[in-house]
């Protein structure tokens, strides 16, 4: 493998970190490696809003009720933000700029944008040394987390991103097997077998890793998750924002 496999397949979410915060060099040098993912057709259509005042981590860790919220290097917020593109006619949003703004296909666009550059930056951060970890659990209440950064019009958070310097390490979580995700040509729904091998898969390691040993597996645990309704607020939050309404 070379480096950048070994890097990428040495992945696992960090969520302890010790006190030492990262630099200002440190944090744009992550921001910047960033920024050279791909984006839709060069839109960019993503903002990324550095918490460094306590107050504010405090509020967004109750929102999400996750220590490593306050408890980190640095704590960075996504955002999909087509404000750019809102404000560039000094007219106002109107007419076929406002429709298309206003469309699934360009929330899209901004959240596969914020999705892929926080990547980016995960990745620039393990290369460094430091260890991450998205936080969707700020959509918990995405109306407070709108409230607190102040966010504008066609501007949604879309998760945090905890860095800092690991102060645990967990063993490397198992996934799906190449089976089960990959297809040639055309979907093959008989490669949702695979799924019980990954059970019995994720059922060891539950039972044999360092911290929080469990009896469970994927299958038990997506259907527990998916028979609670989450964040329904979610959509009409969106569209408040003027996205994501047609
Ligand atoms: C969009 C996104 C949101 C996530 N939100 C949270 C979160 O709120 N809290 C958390 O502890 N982990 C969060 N995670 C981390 C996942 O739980 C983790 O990536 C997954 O369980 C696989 O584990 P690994 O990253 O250690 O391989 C999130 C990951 C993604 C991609």
């Amino acid at each position: 493998m070379n480096e950048t496999l070994k890097l990428l397949h040495n992945h696992r979410s960090i969520r302890k970190f010790t006190r030492e915060k990262l630099t200002k060099d440190e944090v744009r040098t992550i921001v910047e490696a960033g920024q050279r993912a791909s984006t839709s057709s060069n839109v960019m259509a993503y903002s990324i809003i550095g918490v460094t005042d306590e107050n504010i981590k405090k509020e967004l860790r109750k929102v999400s009720g996750q220590p490593y919220v306050e408890k980190n290097g640095y704590l960075f917020v996504i955002c999909a933000d087509l404000s750019r593109i809102a404000n560039l006619d000094s007219n106002g949003v109107q007419g076929n700029v406002k429709q298309n703004l206003e469309s699934t296909e360009q929330f899209i666009v901004a959240t596969v944008d914020g999705a892929l550059v926080t990547q980016n930056m995960v990745i620039a951060a393990e290369s460094l040394g430091f260890g991450a970890c998205f936080l969707g659990s700020l959509r918990n209440d995405i109306n407070r987390v709108d409230e607190l950064l102040k966010l504008p019009a066609y501007v949604i958070p879309l998760f945090g991103l905890a860095v800092g310097h690991p102060n645990h390490e967990p063993d490397i979580k198992p996934r799906l097997p190449f089976e089960a995700v990959f297809h040639e040509n055309t979907y093959d729904q008989a490669k949702h077998t695979h799924i019980e091998d990954y059970d019995r898969i994720l059922s060891d390691y539950y039972q044999r890793r360092d911290s929080n040993l469990k009896d469970d597996n994927w299958s038990k645990q997506m259907l527990r998750k998916y028979n609670v309704p989450t964040r329904m607020d979610v959509a009409a939050y969106v569209q408040s924002k003027n996205m994501n309404r047609h």
